[in-house]
């Protein structure tokens, strides 16, 4: 089929990349014509695992396109999908006008001539997005124009996008048109996933639901970690033995410095204002978001409980990327907490495996810590070293030779990434998440 991607980022890439792959012909439009350039050199501007890969070889074979021109999109798609943002208010309301300019910029490219076409919002929406998409294109097509509009959220993880898109356990689409329906269905039908087909409001509305509940599981391992500090339990047999029970399962009950990166704060907080705009306070979300924010502050105080002041103090730091294997730090819960111990005085030196340049970019760090080039270099002097995000990488670093490089033995696990007996075992004095010190 001719699919169009209007918005190539993290989502617009890599769902036009996995479309291609299974035989579609994908056109991906981007207003940022340096990303759509980079694109055309054959770079790709994110880092996602396998990605890069699966670009070239589309690009080659000829079913993936590159454009900066929303009316070529237009032109070649029968379904044209929008993946642009949708950033939060500052009132925590989504911010709707990359959304409402795409539909204004699809509306006039459609002719009578063209034939219908269906216009998919892929972004994540407050529901009642698409009647307002429609109403949009609506107002600005041209007489005669035909079109649907679905919506149809998109559930990737940053880090394993290629195998969730390729691979995914469920496909939702919400439409209230047959035609609409049949296209959607007919370009899913390559992926091996059940799919559910709902009304427009109920899609859009299974996106922020889903996020707001694992943003939920993760709190609520944190505030269940909080007592187990208070009273010498054990998080991670905790949430084992929860975990086992297989109407709650084992994933997202990881105790640690709570959640970040582009979706989950900006979904939970979309999500309580839509409630609350639709006459129900969803308090519930509030705590989750609460004790989310509290994470990072109670986790700085344990530092500074131990280093009693932070000023002039070396500390390292491992992780950048809101996650592991990303390079993606928009809400990067280890940058906040950077800029909050350089606030008081600290001297950071801080390494990622691949978000170091992203960091410089959009992270405001640049000039204000040191960058290292590995684990090693990093802790070499450091009087702490703090770990920030899950990367594998860190879990497997030569403990004797950390304690060996560092001038102190203190290490704060925001990620309960490292063995504690293990850690102890080389002299450490070993800080982590709802879990007894060790080696103090
Ligand atoms: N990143 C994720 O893990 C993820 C997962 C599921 C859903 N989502 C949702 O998908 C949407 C996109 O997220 P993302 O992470 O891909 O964002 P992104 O910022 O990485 O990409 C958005 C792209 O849209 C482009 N753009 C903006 N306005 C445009 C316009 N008028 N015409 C053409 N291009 C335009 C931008 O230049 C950018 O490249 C958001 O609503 C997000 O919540 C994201």
């Amino acid at each position: 089929m001719k699919i169009s991607i209007i918005g190539t980022g993290y989502v617009g890439l890599t769902t036009g990349t996995c479309f291609a792959e299974v035989g579609h012909e994908v056109t991906c439009v981007d207003n940022n014509p340096e990303k759509v350039q980079t694109l055309l050199d054959g770079k790709i501007p994110i880092y996602e695992p396998g990605l890069e890969d699966l670009v070239k070889k589309n690009v080659a074979a000829g079913r993936l396109k590159f454009t900066t021109s929303t009316e070529e999109g237009v032109e070649n798609g029968d379904v044209v999908f929008i993946a642009v943002p949708t950033p939060p208010q500052p009132d925590g309301s989504v911010d709707l006008s990359f959304i409402e300019k795409v539909a204004r910029e699809i509306a006039v490219c459609l002719t009578p001539q063209s034939g219908y076409k269906v216009i998919v919002d892929k972004s994540t929406v407050p529901v009642k997005t698409g009647e307002k998409v429609a109403e949009t294109v609506k107002r600005y097509a041209k007489p005669g124009c035909e079109f649907g509009v679905v919506s149809n959220p998109e559930f990737l993880r940053e880090g394993s996008a290629v195998d969730d898109l390729l691979n995914p356990d469920r496909i939702v689409f919400g439409s209230n048109d047959e035609r609409a329906t049949q296209l959607m269905q007919k370009i899913y039908e390559p992926f091996v996933a059940p799919v559910l087909v709902t009304d427009v409001e109920s899609a859009e509305l299974i996106k922020h639901a889903a996020n707001s509940f694992l943003a939920l599981k993760i709190s609520y391992i944190n505030a269940v970690g909080r007592i187990c500090e208070k009273s010498g339990a054990d998080i991670e047999k905790v949430a084992e033995g929860i975990g086992m029970d297989d109407r709650i399962g084992r994933k997202f009950l990881n105790a640690g410095l709570g959640y970040g990166g582009s979706c989950f704060p900006k979904d939970i907080k979309a999500f309580i204002a839509i409630s609350e705009s639709l006459g129900y306070p969803f308090d519930l979300l509030k705590q989750v978001e609460q004790i989310n924010d509290d994470q990072r502050t109670l986790f700085l105080s344990k530092i500074r409980e131990k280093l009693w002041v932070l000023q002039d103090k070396k500390i390292a730091v491992l992780g950048l990327a809101f996650k592991q294997n990303t390079d993606d730090v928009r809400e990067s819960v280890a940058i906040k907490l950077i800029h909050e111990m350089l606030a008081e005085g600290a001297q950071v030196t801080a390494y990622d495996p691949e978000a170091t340049e992203t960091a410089k970019k959009f992270g405001n760090l640049d000039g204000k810590i040191t960058f290292a080039e590995d684990v090693y270099s990093c802790v070499e002097g450091a009087e702490a070293l703090v770990i920030a995000t899950e990367w594998p990488e860190f879990a497997h670093a030569d403990l004797a030779k950390v304690r060996e490089l560092m001038s102190a033995n203190l290490i704060f696990d925001g990620r309960n990434l490292i063995d504690p007996v293990a850690a102890a075992n080389q002299g450490f004095e070993y800080h982590s998440i709802g879990r007894p010190v060790t080696g103090a």
